[in-house]
C-alpha cells in the first residue's frame, strides 16, 4: 500500500500565522504537525509516501523530511497548485499510486489511541473498496458524517449536514483500493469548485464497497484548524508525554520499532537533534531498544 499526506490548503482560520508558514509545519507539542500523520502511515506499514503541498510550502517539507531514507522510507513530493479539494490528491498522486492500494491522510489530523497499530494493520491489509474511520463528535454538522445500520454497514454519507443522521464524523484517514484513481478523475467539481472526497466515498458506498471503522470514545482525534484547537492539541500531547514519559508521533522511534532503521541509526538521528529534549528522547529510546 502507498501513502499520501495531503498538506496543502490555505489555513485561513490560522491567519496571520499561516501567511508565512504552512499549517502542517506548526508545532504541536515539540514536533511539527506533519509528524503525526506521517507516524500513522508508518505504523500502518506504509513506506512509500507522497507529500502534497502548495508550491510555496513544498520546499520546507522537503527540508524537514528529505527523501525519507533516514527513517527507512521513500518520500516524494508533489505540488497542489490550488486547494482544489481532497480528492485531487489521487489525481496528483496517480503515478505514485501506480497499481497499488493507497492510504490518504490529511496533514493536520492527529490520531492517538490504544491499539491503533492493530486497527491500522488489520484494515490496511487487502483493501477492497474503501475503509473510512468514524469518530463520535458533538458537532457532526461540521464534518462528513457516516451512518451505519444495525449490522455496522455504512448506509449513508452526508457532507456537513444541517440535520446529521449520526454523530459519526468521518476522519481524515482513508484507505482505498486502486480504483480510487479513476473514480477521482471522474468526480465533477462541487459548487465550491472542489473535487470532494465525499463524492469519491459515495461512489464506493453506492456499490456496497465502503466500510466505516468506528474509532470509538477511547480514541483521540484532534483538530488543529483554529488557534484554540491547535493549542488544545498541543496541551493534550504535552500532558500525556509529560505524565507517561513517552512521546506521541516521534517518527524516529516509530521507524525503529517498525524495524525500518537500526538502533544505531536511530541514535545518530537523536545526536543530530540534541540538545533538545526530543533529541535526548530519541537517543534514550535507541539505547533502551538496543539493550533488549
Ligand atoms: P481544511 O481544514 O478544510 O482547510 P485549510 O487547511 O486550508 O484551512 P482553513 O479552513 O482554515 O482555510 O483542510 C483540511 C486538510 O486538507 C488540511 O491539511 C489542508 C488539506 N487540504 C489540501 O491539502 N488541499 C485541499 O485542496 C484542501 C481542501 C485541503
Amino acid at each position: 500500500m502507498k501513502g499520501i499526506i495531503l498538506a496543502g490548503g490555505s489555513g485561513t482560520r490560522l491567519r496571520p500565522v499561516t501567511i508565512a508558514v504552512s499549517k502542517q509545519l506548526l508545532p504541536v507539542g515539540d514536533k511539527p504537525m506533519i509528524y503525526y500523520p506521517l507516524s500513522i502511515l508508518m505504523l500502518a506499514g506504509i513506506r512509500e509516501i507522497l507529500v502534497i503541498s502548495t508550491p510555496d510550502d513544498l520546499p520546507q517539507f522537503r527540508r524537514l523530511l528529505g527523501d525519507g531514507s533516514h527513517l527507512g522510507l521513500q518520500i516524494e513530493y508533489a505540488e497542489q497548485i490550488e486547494a482544489n479539494g481532497l480528492a485531487e490528491a489521487f489525481v496528483i498522486g496517480a503515478d505514485h499510486i501506480g497499481d497499488s492500494s493507497v492510504a490518504l491522510i490529511l496533514g493536520d489530523n492527529i490520531f492517538h489511541g490504544h491499539s491503533f497499530y492493530s486497527v491500522l494493520t488489520e484494515n490496511s491489509r487487502d483493501v477492497s473498496g474503501c475503509v473510512l474511520f468514524g469518530y463520535p463528535v458533538n458537532d457532526p454538522e461540521r464534518y462528513g458524517v457516516g451512518e451505519v445500520d444495525a449490522d455496522g454497514r455504512l448506509v449513508s454519507i452526508e457532507e456537513k449536514p444541517t440535520h446529521p443522521r449520526s454523530n459519526r464524523a468521518i476522519t481524515g484517514l482513508y484507505f482505498y483500493d486502486n480504483s480510487v484513481v479513476d473514480v477521482a478523475k471522474n468526480v465533477r467539481p462541487s459548487a465550491r469548485g472542489e473535487l470532494e472526497i465525499t463524492d469519491v466515498n459515495r461512489w464506493y458506498l453506492e456499490r456496497g464497497r465502503a466500510r466505516l471503522v468506528d474509532l470509538g470514545r477511547g480514541f483521540a482525534w484532534l483538530d488543529t484548524g483554529t488557534p484554540e484547537s491547535l493549542l488544545m492539541a498541543g496541551q493534550y500531547v504535552g500532558t500525556l508525554e509529560e505524565r507517561q514519559g513517552v512521546r506521541i508521533a516521534c517518527v524516529e522511534e516509530v521507524a525503529l520499532r517498525m524495524g525500518y532503521i537500526t538502533s544505531d541509526e536511530c541514535h545518530s538521528l537523536g545526536v543530530r537533534l540534541a540538545p533538545s529534549r526530543y533529541g535526548q528522547y530519541v537517543m534514550a529510546i535507541a539505547k533502551e531498544l538496543a539493550d533488549l
